[in-house]
């Protein structure tokens, strides 16, 4: 058993992470601006962007791994410069107060958004299903900031690996288990709605991830982050698509500019291989769509 800080736990993926850990035996400290009710955790409520308060915080609590979720989750939600700004100024923020407070192992929320669909200019991918090998190409400063983290990650690998484990991982879209039965997604669509109207998923390629495994992620990392490159980044995602049909067909329907690689996607696959997740940290997710949804009081 460790004891871990998850920083954004009360957040859309945090509140999972939190559970997941917890039910896998961690002590769980959460750090947000927020806090829920019912939680299988501690909670501090901290503003993280505060060095002097972040570092006091986790001092106090002497953490043996970070999960560090906090930052301005949606792009787009505030002006470019901004979110750039306080999503690298909190990754800074945790990752002085987690080294200063003794911690060992490090984990960071990435985004697949840093490959650079949706981008205006247009986006072709260079193969697909894209893995961690495939270029960054961000386009807002939502995808600027998480390259940074990525980029701030290889560095403290460089700078304090002898003696911390560090990771990234590139959460697919989030379904909060609620929202399989109707609740508002991060979009503010419900799940049924994005199956029904393509486009609103095709924009991220139809990715997804249950954010019960997305915890279950977590926990795995955190397991074998020892035995595991460090540094290494992982995209986390569901085995298939967020599509009603061949992943391929919705690509030449929706996103024309890719189609040139949507032979290489086979039936329902995911257009993100979440392979080095299963291979490095024996995870792969369990909860599929077609499985979970609910649609009008009926199992889909
Ligand atoms: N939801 C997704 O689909 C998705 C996909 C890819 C990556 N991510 C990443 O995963 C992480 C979590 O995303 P989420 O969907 O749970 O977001 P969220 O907005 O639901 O949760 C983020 C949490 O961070 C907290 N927070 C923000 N600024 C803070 C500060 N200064 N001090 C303390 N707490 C602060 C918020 O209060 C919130 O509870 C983020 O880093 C996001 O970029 C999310």
């Amino acid at each position: 058993m460790s004891r871990v800080v998850v920083t954004g736990g009360a957040g859309r993926l945090g509140r999972s992470v939190v559970t997941a850990l917890a039910e896998a035996g961690h002590e769980v400290v959460s750090i947000d601006r927020g806090s829920l009710e019912g939680m299988p955790a501690t909670q501090l409520s901290v503003d993280l962007l505060d060095l002097d308060a972040a570092a006091a915080a986790f001092a106090e609590i002497r953490p043996d791994a970070v999960v560090h979720l906090a930052a301005i989750a949606v792009p787009g939600a505030l002006p470019d410069p901004d979110i750039y700004r306080i999503n690298t100024q909190l990754v800074w923020s945790v990752l002085q107060a987690a080294l200063a407070s003794g911690a060992t192992k490090m984990l960071l929320a990435s985004s697949p958004t840093v490959m650079g669909y949706g981008s205006p200019s247009g986006w072709e991918p260079q193969y697909l299903p894209l893995d961690e090998k495939h270029p960054t190409a961000p386009w807002n400063g939502y995808g600027a900031s998480k390259v940074a983290m990525e980029q701030i990650v290889q560095m403290a690998v460089r700078q304090h690996g002898h003696r911390t484990r560090f990771g990234a991982f590139r959460p697919c879209y989030v379904i909060a288990p609620e929202e399989w039965a109707g609740a508002p997604t991060q979009q503010g669509h419900t799940v049924a709605e994005r199956i029904a109207n393509p486009e609103l998923s095709a924009v991220a390629l139809f990715n997804y991830v249950d954010a019960r495994d997305a915890g279950e992620f977590v926990d795995a990392w955190i397991r074998k982050a020892d035995d595991v490159p460090n540094g290494s980044t992982f995209f986390v995602g569901a085995p298939d698509a967020l599509y009603d049909g061949d992943t391929a067909d919705g690509i030449r329907q929706y996103l024309p500019a890719a189609a040139g690689a949507a032979d290489q996607l086979s039936g329902t696959q995911s257009v993100f291989s979440s392979d080095n997740a299963e291979q490095l940290l024996g995870w792969r997710a369990k909860r599929l769509w077609r499985d979970e949804l609910v649609r009008e009081g009926v199992t889909a």
